[in-house]
């Protein structure tokens, strides 16, 4: 798979769609390629997902999209912690110019699992999110990380110059991105770096599970706010704020999903929610469920499979002067 580009296995089956879906996006269905997990080689379709943002939703207001417990505690069950190779791969990268790992502040933090695996690299980690049900979702546990209610771009409880990182994971296209960057450098030391990280669409290791998720996947796209297309498209046109910053897409993430997880997964999701709204009559979760299990059986009476995503990263430091 082309690591800039978003990956998605698309069904040629047309789903119920509010607004028209365009042709191309099944003819671009026909196109494989292959996509690497740890385990195996899944032959996939792709399509370069993002161009079909005119399809998601306008004017969402990102601060709401998490205030059902359900969907916290649906998100703080199923989605991915990321890796120690990723939070040592920043730990490290900001080493580079600054020796103190004192503050990490994650903004956008949802419950926490962007954030804790910075606690053993980092004195004292702050976790900040808009979101109460997020942020009563996380861990209580853990002595050197704090969790706040907040906005990223004002962070009142931090004083200027004392940051040693910054980042933001799985979140930054939903934020006031001009102004979550000007707070970052109010906060950040000379010397101290940004972190913008994520991932894109899963991708299953079993192909009928596969054609599966991507079925139900693409039922609920166009209620995605149309921001998440950045997100899709790994930040490929975000310019971090200071010179000489990188980026870095060889991380990945694996991770085992029974069907209730995965259902988990996808009650995490704003979109499934304003799909719901939209078709109080169906049972979105219920027949994601049976077709699940349905096609664990056919592949041989599983009881779970893997999925893999490709991490992004994308690091700056801020200049000494
Ligand atoms: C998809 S979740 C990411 C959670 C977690 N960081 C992760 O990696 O899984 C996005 C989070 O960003 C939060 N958010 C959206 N806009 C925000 C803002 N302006 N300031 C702080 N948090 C925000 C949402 O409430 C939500 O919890």
């Amino acid at each position: 798979m082309n690591q800039h580009s978003v990956a998605l296995l698309l069904l040629s089956t047309p789903c119920k769609y509010d607004k028209p879906v365009p042709q191309k996006l099944y003819s671009i269905a026909l196109q494989k390629s292959n996509f690497e997990t740890p385990t195996k080689t899944v032959t996939m379709t792709t399509v370069q997902y993002s161009q079909y943002a005119h399809l998601m939703k306008d004017n969402v207001d990102k601060t709401k999209m998490f205030l059902d417990m359900d969907q916290s505690k649906a998100y703080a069950d199923s989605r991915p912690s990321y890796t120690d190779e990723m939070f040592k791969t920043i730990a490290d990268y900001c080493k580079e110019t600054n020796p103190d790992l004192n503050l990490a502040v994650d903004v956008g933090c949802g419950p926490g699992m962007s954030t804790i695996g910075f606690a053993k690299y980092f004195k004292k980690v702050i976790g900040v999110d808009v979101s109460e049900t997020q942020v009563a979702c996380a861990p209580k546990d853990v002595p050197n990380c704090e969790f706040k209610v907040g906005y990223s771009d004002k962070l009142p409880f931090i004083k200027s110059g004392t940051v040693d990182l910054f980042c933001s994971g799985e979140s930054f296209n939903l934020m006031p991105q001009k102004e979550t960057f000007a707070e970052a450098d109010r906060v950040l030391k000379p010397g101290g770096s940004i972190a913008i990280f994520g991932y894109d669409v899963p991708v299953a290791d079993n192909a009928e599970v596969q054609a599966c998720i991507q079925k139900f996947g693409i039922k609920i796209f166009q209620f995605y706010p149309k921001e998440t297309a950045q997100l899709l498209d790994r930040f490929s046109n975000l310019q971090l704020p200071y010179p000489g910053w990188i980026r870095n897409d060889e991380i990945k993430l694996t991770m085992k999903y029974t069907v209730k997880q995965y259902a988990d997964f996808m009650k995490s999701t704003w979109a499934l929610r304003a799909y719901r709204e939209a078709h109080p009559d169906e049972d979105f979760l219920g027949d994601l469920t049976k077709e699940l299990n349905e096609a664990l059986e056919r592949s041989g009476g599983a009881t779970d499979y893997t999925v893999t995503w490709n991490l992004f990263l994308l690091m700056a430091h801020k200049p000494k002067n």
